[in-house]
């Protein structure tokens, strides 16, 4: 099955007006890319960088949303509204979201539920903290992490989601997953979707995400099941984001 390779980066909470400006301005001078390449800016630059992508490849995410539809949620962001400012992905479940501020798999699942039905696509991390990857529980938990999702949306909605599979112990340390590592569990992410539907399983598209530089990336890239990658420093550096979508091919 030959999936599109999605190269995304998530700026987190970095970026100002004039860095955003020059960095998607970088982008803009890349060539042709075969792979989908997403931005995911901080809420109050959506706007901003939905004006300056719109009309090219360049797609864009937002980094959360909130599973509640409209109200008096202070500070919460709904689906309704990133429609206005041309979101097509919506990152759920980063690891920093569960970690941080309390996400468990429920509420997670519900944001999927509220993303899709919005018509977005959301892109649903999942992934082991090191204690967890030492005590060999790395598939329990990305197992459970998906379980919930597909309790509520349905196996089939998978075909609407990419997962993006980011070792809690890679993300932000320099210290990426090996090739091999990525390829091991990506696998057996896959082993498990196809469990409730091999066709689902064989669509979705399943990104590694973890301390992704380009020099690491091509590697990733040449596994049958890394297709592609949720990029977070390397991505606020035009020509190092734009060295990993040339990796994609
Ligand atoms: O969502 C991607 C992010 O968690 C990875 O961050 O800095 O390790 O590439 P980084």
């Amino acid at each position: 099955m030959i999936r599109q390779k999605i190269v995304a980066g998530n700026w987190k909470m970095n970026g100002s007006k004039e860095s955003i400006l020059s960095l998607i301005g970088g982008l803009l001078e890349m060539d042709g890319s075969s792979s989908e390449v997403v931005v995911a800016p901080s809420f109050p630059y959506l706007s901003q960088v939905n004006d300056l992508i719109s009309g090219g490849s360049v797609m864009l995410a937002a980094q959360n949303v909130s599973h509640e539809l409209k109200g008096a949620y202070t500070g919460e962001v709904s689906a309704s509204m990133l429609g206005d400012f041309g979101v097509k992905y919506v990152l759920l479940g980063h690891s920093e979201r569960r970690s941080l501020y309390g996400e468990t798999d429920d509420i997670v699942a519900s944001k999927v539920k509220t993303v899709l039905d919005f018509g977005f696509v959301p892109m649903l991390c999942i992934g082991e903290t090191l204690v967890e990857r030492e005590s060999g529980k790395t598939l329990d938990v990305c197992e459970r992490q998906i379980q919930a999702v597909i309790d509520v949306v349905g196996i089939a909605a998978f075909e609407q989601m990419a997962i993006a599979y980011e070792p809690v112990w890679a993300i932000g340390t320099g210290l990426s997953a090996s090739a091999e590592q990525a390829q091991e569990i990506h696998q057996s992410i896959r082993a498990f979707l196809a469990k409730s539907s091999e066709s689902v399983s064989q669509k979705v598209q399943i990104l590694y995400g973890g301390s992704v530089k380009a020099s690491t990336s091509s590697a990733l890239f040449k596994m049958p099941d890394v297709d592609g990658a949720l990029v977070g420093g390397a991505s606020l550096d035009a020509k190092e984001f734009i060295a990993i979508v040339k990796a994609a091919g």
